[in-house]
């Protein structure tokens, strides 16, 4: 499987913590993986790094065989926008905007006109489950909802890479569940790759892979360098509660469009937008 984004060797200390001891993580094209790990172990930290929002203290991070860790904070930003897309624990939709133009506004960033960035946001709706709830502020959606919204907006701008970090922790099991099968559908239907960090074991089934991360290290048996399977499989988990840092900033990212035929469990789930809309 090609790879899509590779990390090797990460390390990064924030004082006398060693977050991240020399890990590296290869993701191929349209794979989901998940990562889970007791809380503090280096999760966010790993995903902050493969994400370009954090700059690693040793290793390299490459995107598509171009190495992003050494860029300007500036062409990063703009790597963020276009090329990944993210969905964070509290979909961070901006609450006075409508839910089109929360998923329209990082078309709109990375140059398409209003009227276009509108009309392909609305093209996520129905095949989101969302029809009808266009014109709704975030305060008129439920937890679920607004996740969906925020799940559209990750893939408006069609990124090689979605991040997403604990996108379900603020949602009742059932519509975590519901939502986090979306979110790995839309991202596996639309050739995107899915770094997804969960503390959820029953979600690491809907992915390829799981990855085990331990004191800042990847688990040797978390699978790192197996070859990967074409389906999923899951891996065995464990419950773990942890609290959430703040994302650094993310204000600017973008995202992108999808289209997809997907079903980790060999169900056919079209997440289409414009099609099945
Ligand atoms: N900005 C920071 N300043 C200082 N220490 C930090 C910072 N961010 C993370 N750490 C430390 O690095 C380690 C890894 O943190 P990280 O946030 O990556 O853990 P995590 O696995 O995501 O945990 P959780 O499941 O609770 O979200 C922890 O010991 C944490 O206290
Ligand atoms: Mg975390």
């Amino acid at each position: 499987m090609t790879a899509v984004l590779e990390g090797f060797d990460l390390v990064k200390r924030f004082g006398a913590t060693v977050a991240l001891g020399g890990v590296a993580l290869r993701v191929g094209r349209g794979e989901a993986v998940a990562i889970m790990g007791p809380s503090g172990s280096g999760k966010s930290t790993l995903l902050h790094c493969l994400a370009g929002i954090m700059k690693p203290d040793g290793g390299e991070v490459h995107l598509l065989g171009q190495r992003i860790d050494t860029m300007r904070e500036r062409e990063r930003s703009a790597l963020r926008r276009t090329r990944f897309g993210f969905v964070f624990q509290f979909g961070q939709l901006l609450p006075e905007l409508p839910a089109e133009e929360n998923v329209a506004l990082p078309l709109m960033l990375g140059g398409v006109s209003r009227g276009d960035a509108v009309r392909r946001a609305r093209e996520w709706f129905g095949p989101l489950g969302l029809g009808g709830m266009e014109g709704r502020r975030p305060g008129e959606l439920s937890g679920g909802q607004a996740q969906r919204v925020a799940i559209a907006r990750a893939l408006a701008t069609r990124p090689a890479v979605v991040f997403a970090d604990e996108p379900t922790g603020a949602l009742d099991q059932a519509t975590g569940h519901d939502t986090m099968r979306l979110l790995v559908e839309a991202t596996r239907g639309n050739d995107a790759s899915l770094v997804v960090v969960t503390h959820d074991p029953q979600v690491a089934r809907w992915c390829d892979r799981t990855v085990e991360v331990r004191d800042g290290q990847v688990l040797a048996s978390a699978g790192y360098g197996a070859p990967l399977p074409p389906g999923g499989h899951g891996a065995g988990g464990y419950g773990d509660s942890g609290d959430f840092g703040d994302f650094g900033d993310f204000g600017d990212f973008g995202d992108s469009g999808v289209s997809g035929v997907s079903g980790a469990d060999g169900t056919a789930t079209r997440i289409l937008p414009g099609v099945n809309g």
